[in-house]
């Protein structure tokens, strides 16, 4: 397994297996069983699979944890390595010394959910995904479906900018409690951990109350009802529309809404989300 530490260093390892297909794993590290299954996935799609490892600083906020975001490059190259990765980029900095002078702007499908609290956090994160698609230029690209919006920003993205790359979703993968497999559960203490899965089971009530009824505001006022007794603190709690990420008020059949939530457990933010009609 190569493992390239700067753009010259990938660009030449790529240069000399040409005419193969190439899938993209973009990761900030600390790879766990969700990330795995991302890296099987690019491997059933391409020939070579590069995973990117980078903690890119755009797109943190001031007060969000860029310093404390756990690095340990050693676990997730042994990962790599048993799931048969043919290369890391792991760069050191992406951006020049004197700061990114040339970013990307996402308009409007940045500003609800967690855009709405993470002002410029989808700009960093498309500037950093061009970069990665510039360097390593993908045929295909695996993202998780647990950051959804993102997943959606991007798919924007490669369309708005005609990128010739496939982006690729891959399902949530899930504690056997129903927790989102996330490097930030490592944050969770015991308590705030056995809290974490009311997250789920209040997404999986309210799919159960989707189908009696289709009153959007009663369904969120049911998932409301559910986590209230808990010391969860609900960022959002919406359903939107898939792809628009628009606000769904009615149903309708061009519709395919999704139900987002955002919660603090203790001080650690966490993220899921889930079809309000689960495909059977
Ligand atoms: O989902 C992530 O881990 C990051 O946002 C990404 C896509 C690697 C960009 O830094």
């Amino acid at each position: 397994m190569m493992i390239a530490k700067t753009p010259s260093d990938l660009r030449h390892y790529l240069g000399t297996i040409k005419q193969e297909r190439i899938a993209l794993v973009p990761t900030m590290g600390c790879l766990h069983a969700g990330h795995i299954s991302l890296i099987r996935k690019a491997k059933r799609l391409a020939d070579i699979v590069v995973v990117s490892i980078y903690v890119n600083p755009l797109q943190f906020g001031e007060n969000e944890d860029f310093g404390q975001y756990p690095r340990v490059f050693e676990d997730d190259a042994a990962i790599c390595k048993a799931e048969g990765v043919d290369c890391i980029f792991h760069p050191h900095n992406l951006y020049t010394d004197d700061g990114a002078k040339i970013t990307l702007q996402v308009h409007n499908l940045d500003k609800p959910l967690c855009g709405a609290s993470r002002m410029g956090h989808f700009d960093g994160v498309v500037t950093v995904v061009n970069i990665l698609f510039n360097v390593v230029q993908p045929n295909i690209a695996v993202f998780g479906e647990k950051d959804w919006q993102q997943l959606a920003i991007i798919h924007r993205m490669v369309s708005d900018l005609h990128m010739p790359i496939e982006i690729v979703g891959s399902e949530i993968i899930r504690e056997d409690d129903g927790l989102a497999m996330s490097s930030r559960n490592r944050y969770l203490n015991k308590q705030e951990r056995a809290l974490a899965p009311k997250l789920y089971n209040t997404l999986q009530s309210m799919q159960s109350f989707a189908s009696q009824t289709h009153h959007i505001e009663n369904i969120l006022q049911h998932g409301l009802a559910q986590l209230e007794p808990h010391p969860i603190a609900v960022e959002y709690l919406d359903i939107r529309d898939e792809r628009s990420l628009q606000s769904v008020r009615r149903m309708d059949e061009n519709i395919q809404p999704r139900i987002f939530i955002a919660a603090k457990i203790g001080n650690t933010r966490l993220l899921d989300n889930a079809p309000l009609f689960p495909k059977i």
